[in-house]
């Protein structure tokens, strides 16, 4: 167990078990080491946190088998139990899983280096989303408790499950993203396969005995190990009905490739983006670089939402550029734990490397960089820079940074830049800042065409979770938020009968007798 002292690790957390059909079985087969890049020597030195099983093509296999037993092709106990049964399994879940909170925040911020506070955010938000998601079951629960008559035919029409899901969580929000998947799949009964992302894996091992005591047998699975030698080989099979992942959308067509039943095959997937911020020449400036800041470089830019570029008018550039750069250089960098620190060691140790390559070639094309400590490199960071100006031939303008580096692109005719803004092949949200309304009206009505979210006067975001998270072209496939996932994880299903005694007599029976955990008006608390 890891001790509770934020700043140290005392003791290896070797998660030699995996999860398959109810049991933690025995992994004694190759453990991959799992590293922090946070070093707490005076030399560097990336920390050992502990092992994962590295696991392989048949065990991979035998593990789906048990997700495969337990839906059963919808005749196993799970996805014909009742409503108020698969809701007691979560609660049980989400009362074991809070009594984890301090280790899995320790965790979160040694493996992914996100800050203390960041970290007890995601955890205490999931939590949420949990209560959430059980809320909104109930109510689902409770609009599907009755019968519909049309035509002729009574129809008692609710929401089943798909079948079995493949869950792959991305490493920046391991644990909320991956449950904002993972949670509603379970609840509307499918049963799962679930791999956590390469960084952000030992957090899961304090909650491993929670799903295991929670949920019946083969419900919900866990395995370790490459992508390529476990998902894949799943994938195969063609067992799977539904791929959610939250990752790239490279990941996301391989494995939907392998698959050999496409027409069968759902999608939820929330992929890459780069979100842009307008800032239009009335803008309150104060308040634009704030949020730019925050959108940008919050958890060093390693998030789907945050801001990847940023658009601002000729008029105020020079004004923008210069206090941004300037707030940017008062960002404190410092380990996770730390009091008012803003910037954190990446977690990929390749990271310095490529965001360096993105500001060497902005440099060979014209860009500066306008901020002193901008692009300093040490062995786990690099401090972000601010890059001006910045165009289209740019492998910062082109590619999702996801990390510390802000390019800025300035504009005169906003026609040209929503053309440009059209083109882009992400279309998830964007930060409008302006207060003309006669200027903001006509953009607002094309921007919502080009993304899915525009924040006025406001950075990106996700939450709150309630709200839809969504994305055009290549940055999503479907919709998430408490309310949508549990429609994205389910299919409407019904009994239809013809109103007539006879058939009438039959569901009276059925629902007073209450033998059918489908058919009922019982109202859920
Ligand atoms: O990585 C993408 C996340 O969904 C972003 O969530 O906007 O709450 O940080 P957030």
């Amino acid at each position: 167990m890891l001790n509770t002292n934020l700043d140290t690790i005392d003791s290896l957390l070797h998660q030699n078990t995996y999860l398959d059909n109810g049991k933690l079985v025995n992994w004694d087969g190759k453990m991959d080491e799992v590293y922090s890049t946070i070093s707490t020597s005076s030399e560097y030195k990336p920390t050992l946190l502990g092992t994962v099983p590295h696991m392989d093509e048949p065990t991979a296999l035998a593990v789906l088998n048990s997700a495969v037993n337990a839906y059963d092709k919808g005749k196993g106990q799970w996805p014909t139990m009742r409503v108020k049964d698969r809701i007691e399994c979560m609660k049980s879940f989400v009362e074991h899983m809070q009594t984890k909170r301090t280790e899995v925040v320790k965790l979160l911020m040694w493996e992914i280096g996100k800050t203390l506070p960041d970290s007890e955010k995601e955890f205490d938000r999931t939590v949420q989303y949990i209560y959430d998601t059980i809320d909104n079951y109930k109510q689902l629960d409770r609009d599907s408790a009755k019968f519909e008559k049309t035509d002729g035919i009574n129809a008692h029409i609710r929401r089943g499950p798909l079948g079995l899901v493949l869950c792959l969580g991305p490493y920046n929000y391991p644990l909320n993203e991956t449950f904002a998947l993972l949670i509603p799949a379970l609840i509307m009964g499918n049963t799962a396969v679930f791999k956590p992302a390469k960084f952000g894996v030992l957090l899961l091992s304090p909650l491993l005995e929670a799903f295991q005591k929670s949920f019946p047998a083969g419900v919900i699975n866990v395995i370790y190990g490459r992508g390529r030698e476990v998902a894949v080989p799943i994938m195969k099979t063609g067992k799977i009905d539904v791929l959610a992942l939250i990752g790239h959308s490279t990941s996301a067509i391989a494995l939907q490739d392998q698959h050999p039943y496409k027409n069968r095959l759902r999608l939820i997937l929330g992929l890459e983006a780069k979100n842009p911020a307008i800032i239009l020449p009335d803008a309150d400036l104060d308040l634009a670089i704030e949020e730019c800041l925050n959108g940008s470089l919050s958890y060093n830019g390693q998030r789907c939402t945050a801001l990847k570029i940023i658009y601002v008018h000729d008029d105020i550039k020079d004004e923008f550029n210069k206090r941004f750069s300037k707030r940017v250089d008062e960002l404190k960098f410092g380990q996770p734990w730390e009091e008012g620190v803003k910037l954190t060691p990446l977690p990929e140790p390749n990271k310095p490397a490529y965001i360096k390559e993105l500001i060497e070639d902005a440099k060979e094309k014209g860009a500066k960089i306008l901020n002193k400590k901008g692009g300093t490199v040490t062995d786990n960071y690099i401090y972000p820079a601010v890059l001006y100006p910045v165009n289209e031939s740019m492998r910062v303008y082109q590619e999702e940074q996801f990390g510390p580096v802000v390019p800025i692109k300035s504009f005169n005719d906003i026609q040209e830049l929503l053309d440009e803004i059209a083109k882009s092949n992400y279309g998830q949200q964007v930060s409008l800042f302006g207060k003309n309304v006669d200027t903001l009206a006509p953009l607002i009505d094309v921007l919502v065409n080009l993304v899915c979210r525009v924040n006025l006067n406001s950075s990106c975001q996700r939450g709150p979770d309630v709200l839809p998270f969504t994305g055009r072209k290549d940055s999503a496939v479907g919709t998430l938020s408490v309310h949508d996932a549990l429609r994205s994880f389910s299919i409407r299903t019904f009994l239809a009968s013809k109103d007539n005694p006879h058939n009438n007599d039959i569901i009276r029976k059925l629902l007073e007798s209450k033998t059918s955990n489908f058919v009922s008006t019982d109202y859920l608390l």
